[in-house]
């Protein structure tokens, strides 16, 4: 078990959906001192997301709340954010849409990653229409979050070219490499900026 100190740093949550992998290097690199930013909170809207667990692993306050059932619910999670003084939101695989009322409450402090060079490929299955069109490169996106999909201003973007040999899982696979890389690095920079 690894013990997070900061203090000092800024809260950020992270909203997941699944696996948590993303959040996981989030996590690892909070643990370094150039770091200006504790994950202080984990909100998943599924029971079952495994990312649940990476939370108890270390020892980060969890929620199961499906934010986008209800406004009840979405106010009951802007309390939790305002209550544990989170600067900003961080969305890691996190598969609904966020209702309007709740990103205007945080306007300019929600950023998400997207599995493509974004503006191309906003939405699902990303990978699939990247070979589709037979791309030559793909990548990954941070992004701000407005009240469009996959459509607020780009934070930073990192590209892998796709090769004869490349395949959907391939593809797969080196884009979440450099995702795991660039995420992190963007919060760092985006709360700098705040
Ligand atoms: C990532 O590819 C992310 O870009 C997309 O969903 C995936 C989540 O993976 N939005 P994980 O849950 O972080 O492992």
């Amino acid at each position: 078990m690894k013990k997070l100190n900061g203090d000092l740093k800024n809260n950020i949550a992270v909203f997941i959906s699944g696996r948590g992998s993303n959040l996981n290097s989030i996590i690892n690199y909070s643990l370094k001192k150039k770091t200006i930013y504790k994950v202080k909170l984990v909100i998943s809207n599924k029971q079952k997301a495994k990312g649940l667990l990476v939370a108890k692993k270390y020892r980060i306050r969890n929620y199961f709340i499906d934010i986008t059932k209800s406004k009840k619910l979405g106010n009951k999670v802007l309390n939790i954010l305002k209550k544990n003084k989170i600067k900003l939101v961080c969305l890691a695989g996190f598969m609904k849409i966020l209702p309007a009322y709740f990103v205007k409450q945080y306007s300019g402090k929600i950023i998400n990653i997207h599995p493509s060079l974004l503006p191309k490929y906003k939405g699902l299955n990303t990978h699939q229409k990247v070979i589709d069109n037979n791309e030559k490169f793909t990548g990954c996106t941070v992004h701000y979050v407005n009240r469009f999909l996959d459509s607020g201003k780009i934070i930073s973007q990192n590209k892998v070219r796709i090769s004869k040999k490349d395949n959907f899982k391939s593809i797969k696979k080196k884009v979440l490499k450099i995702e795991h890389k660039i995420y992190p690095i963007a919060i760092n920079k985006v709360l700098s900026n705040l």
